[in-house]
């Protein structure tokens, strides 16, 4: 179905038109003074210069058109040529009734599915998940989802970093502390064990060890570039090592994005493209688009318009090994190759825009994609302290991930059991769906770009613009919605009622936004759109909650009327929080 300001549009182009003047100018919009109206017109002023004519006579024209219309309860003409609008309580019912009745609330699908792929996450294998990763994680499930709902064919890949440097770095480390290991002995031919010969926390405390080695002893360095060429290359034993380092830190990412409800379809990494480079890297030099700059193979990817210097995008270093461009840009391929995807969305750190220009340009040039292909960097910002800074554990050091989730989860239960008692179990389980919603909601209600402060006190507070608020919301309609039932009521026999309060209808006006916010949403991969959206439900439901006795109402039609509008807010902020990425407790 149309979403509502369509509707409303139709409305007002059809007096337009009835009125002698061009439909086009019946555009309606949100009314930016809500004391005043619901919407608003401003196409009479439009329309002056083309009809020669005052904006107040064109407005009182097409007002004149609308004394009987079965959309409008009341519309007015205010100087110098405004049309403010309100809606009739019966049309906004209506609307909201078929809304309900739908699937997703009667959000029309695309014709055609588009492919999208998701690129996010993107954790380094071996390394612990920092803050870093939190945002890519978080800010990637939710535009997958929307992209989803929207009606596309969404495919996640979270691609790992797990074919670097780093590699080599692990394994030389590993050499050093024990060089028996049967996979540094050269002349054996035989299986090697199942068993990992390291745990994951070992693994976390080895990365670190070599990376600092490297940078103070060149010889050590050699050895990690040795190592790394030796893997890429196919030696048996440290491709062995290899598989270990990886099944051992995917188990410990796998529980990590479970705990943060992040799921991918594609655990692909670096090195699933490490053969397609000599190919690729041929095809680039033979169309001529690669070429040897200062002994490293560059392609030019500059354009005339450009206003700053993009430099050229590497390809293969002076040595012959490769990059994280080229690991990327074969992954483009791959990706094309095997999924074909209309639209490919990465979510990076906003830090590497230049470098994502660059390998987008590339890619176009040389022919990686489809000219029609659409290529989208949704960059982020940092997530930063109290102090305006990168965030820091209280020592100064990087945040892991899963400490992180463990100061909010134990600051949520706290707040949970406070003054209160209920059985420790389940306010653990309370305080972490609540903690999540914190989280991801302080994250997400952020434009991604923009940098943000991440403040415990305030992402877990019950009031304001945060998760719980709005779950707190959630759980308050849920908990009127089953009195309701254990009294004896049916919700299907309840049926929605034109609004009789500026509250009421006020609710109703927010729940009708619906299909234009997915439409923003998706449009702009905008997950913040979302929680704006709910933020304005909450209040809205709050305001008419507080001055409404729902439950001892004794007018039997007007009270199933509001339980219909109950489920009906309920049914929409499940949605909305489930595109987010989080769901809501039974009680709080
Ligand atoms: N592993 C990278 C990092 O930790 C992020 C990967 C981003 N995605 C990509 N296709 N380059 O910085």
């Amino acid at each position: 179905m149309d979403k509502i300001l369509d509707v409303i549009s139709e409305e007002m182009k059809r007096a337009f038109q009835a009125a002698g003047y061009e439909a086009e100018l019946g555009k309606v919009t949100i009314s930016n003074r809500p004391d005043l109206c619901e919407y608003q017109c401003n196409g009479a002023m439009a329309g002056a210069k083309r009809y020669k004519k005052a904006p107040l006579a064109i407005a009182q024209d097409v007002e004149a058109e609308l004394k009987i219309s079965p959309v409008f309860e009341e519309v007015s003409t205010v100087p110098p040529g405004f049309l403010n609008l309100k809606v009739s309580p019966l049309f906004l019912k209506d609307y909201l009734a078929q809304m309900s009745r739908e699937p997703k609330f009667g959000l029309n699908m695309p014709e055609k599915a588009k492919k999208i792929m998701i690129d996010y996450g993107g954790p380094n294998v071996a390394k612990p998940l920092h803050v870093g990763h939190l945002r890519s994680a978080v800010i990637g499930e939710s535009v997958k989802r929307i992209a989803r709902y929207a009606g596309h064919e969404v495919t996640g890949d979270i691609h790992l970093g797990d074919w670097g440097l780093q590699m080599g770095l692990i394994i030389t480390e590993l050499q050093e502390r024990n060089p028996g290991l049967v996979y540094f002995d050269e002349r054996f031919t035989g299986e090697y064990p199942q068993e990992a010969p390291f745990t994951i926390s070992e693994l976390e405390e080895i990365y670190p060890t070599a990376s600092g080695k490297s940078k103070e002893d060149e010889s050590y360095k050699e050895k990690a570039m040795d190592a790394t060429f030796k893997l890429q290359n196919g030696v048996r034993g440290y491709r062995a090592l290899w598989n270990h380092i990886i099944n051992v830190s995917v188990t410990d990412l796998k529980k990590n994005y479970k705990r943060l409800n992040v799921d991918f379809d594609l655990w692909k990494g670096e090195s699933d493209v490490h053969d397609l480079i000599p190919g690729m890297v041929e095809e680039m030099k033979a169309g001529g688009y690669a070429y040897i700059s200062e002994g490293a193979l560059v392609v030019d990817v500059k354009e005339e318009t450009d206003t700053k210097e993009i430099p050229p995008c590497m390809i293969l270093k002076s040595d012959g090994a490769s990059l994280y461009n080229t690991t990327d840009l074969a992954t483009i391929k791959e990706r094309m190759e095997n999924i074909g995807p209309d639209e490919i969305i990465y979510v990076v750190d906003k830090r590497q825009e230049l470098y994502f220009e660059q390998i987008f340009r590339c890619a176009r040039k040389t022919g990686l994609v489809r000219p029609e292909t659409e290529l989208k960097f949704l960059g982020f910002g940092t997530m930063n302290g109290k102090d305006g800074k990168p965030f820091k554990t209280r020592e100064g050091g990087v945040m892991r991930l899963e400490n992180l989730l463990e100061e909010i989860n134990e600051v949520m239960y706290g707040k949970i059991v406070q003054n209160r008692s209920v059985p420790e179990k389940e306010a653990r389980e309370i305080a972490r769906v609540v903690a999540l919603s914190a989280v991801k909601y302080g994250d997400l209600s952020n434009q991604a770009s923009k940098d943000y402060i991440f403040d415990i006190d305030r992402f877990t507070s019950s009031e304001g613009d945060t998760g719980p608020y709005i779950l707190y919301t959630l759980v308050r309609i849920k908990s009127i919605l089953s009195k309701y039932k254990e009294a004896g009521g049916r919700l299907e026999e309840t049926s929605l009622r034109p609004a009789c309060s500026g509250p009421e209808k006020d609710l109703m006006l927010q729940l009708a936004g619906f299909l234009g916010m997915i439409e923003n949403a998706y449009g702009e991969s905008a997950p913040h759109k979302v929680c704006a959206y709910i933020y304005d439900i909450a209040n809205a439901f709050n305001r008419f909650y507080h001055e409404t006795k729902i439950l001892a109402e004794e007018d039997e039609g007007r009270k199933k009327g509001w339980i219909a509008l109950l489920l009906l807010a309920k049914d929409i902020l499940e949605t909305c929080i489930d595109l987010l990425g989080f769901s809501a407790p039974e009680k709080m």
